[in-house]
């Protein structure tokens, strides 16, 4: 198969719904060998057997909280493929009911969300580094409108989360960048998918959002495939250390 990410090895988080599930399908039909990871074994099992046509996608259970688990993974895709040239940390959890306004919030709440989001995202930065060491490769992760406006009100350890990964990419791109290991950050807007459902279901809620939305209309896990494509391939070697925004223009009002 040729596409825009022919030759090129990886791994994306979160694989199994929503942004993840786009993504890496996306990636394996543009060529690339690519490890759908997620906890959720059968759901990423699910997302690989949905390809239609011939790629070299498979599923790979990983907790991102956990190290080991993490080295594991970016062990087997250099097995397999020899290189990892592209990572997408983007694993995350937000957790409606739970998360509060910081008087309210409960430390498990708080150190739950901190472990996938942020943690999660430092494994996974650190070990995709680790095997990208010698030869290059570019790490997207998955921030949020959350950590760089008050927009995501009541959402306290979530957007601490998202703010804190942004920081750990502009850190990791001027560490590595002699290396030629890139780190990017792509920040979806309000995009419909399993993480959001509280709001998908809450019409008032959903209605009060969008008219906060320029475009008109929610993003779709689709909305955030082509920049991540961009990122993850050749044309986008200039870009390093940057937060690549795609809201349907919210954060510019
Ligand atoms: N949906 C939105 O509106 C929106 C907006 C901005 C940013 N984001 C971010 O996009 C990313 C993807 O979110 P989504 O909307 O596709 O959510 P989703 O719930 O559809 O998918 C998240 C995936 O992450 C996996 N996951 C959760 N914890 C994990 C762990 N510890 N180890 C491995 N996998 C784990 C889940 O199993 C799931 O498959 C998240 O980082 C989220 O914060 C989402």
């Amino acid at each position: 198969m040729s596409g825009r990410l022919s030759g090129k090895s990886g791994l994306v988080t979160g694989a199994a719904s929503g942004i993840g599930r786009a993504v890496a399908t996306r990636f394996a039909r543009e060529g690339a060998l690519v490890a759908f990871a997620d906890r959720d074994r059968d759901g990423a099992a699910a997302a690989v057997a949905a390809l239609d046509g011939a790629t070299q996608a498979y599923p790979l259970e990983v907790d991102v909280s956990d190290e080991e688990a993490v080295a594991r993974a970016f062990a087997d895709v250099l097995e397999r493929a020899g290189s990892v040239d592209i990572a997408v940390a983007n694993a995350g959890v937000q957790l409606f009911g739970q998360d509060a306004p910081v008087g309210d919030l409960e430390l498990p709440v708080w150190q739950r969300t901190l472990g996938v989001n942020l943690t999660g995202t430092f494994l996974t930065v650190k070990h995709a580094v680790r095997s990208m060491i010698g030869r290059g490769g570019s790490i997207i992760v998955t921030g949020s409108p959350t950590g760089i406006v008050g927009g995501g009100r009541g959402f306290t350890a979530y957007s601490t989360s998202k703010a804190g990964i942004h920081g750990l990419t502009r850190v990791a791109a001027a560490d590595y960048a002699a290396a030629r290991i890139r780190v990017n950050a792509v920040i979806p807007g309000y995009t419909e998918t399993p993480l959001v459902q509280a709001i998908v279901e809450d019409q008032e809620a959903r209605s009060a959002l969008l008219s906060t939305v320029p475009l008109g209309r929610a993003g779709t896990p689709q909305d955030v495939e082509g920049i991540m494509v961009f990122l993850a391939s050749d044309e986008s070697l200039y870009a390093t250390g940057a937060l690549f925004v795609v809201d349907g223009g919210a954060t510019a009002v």
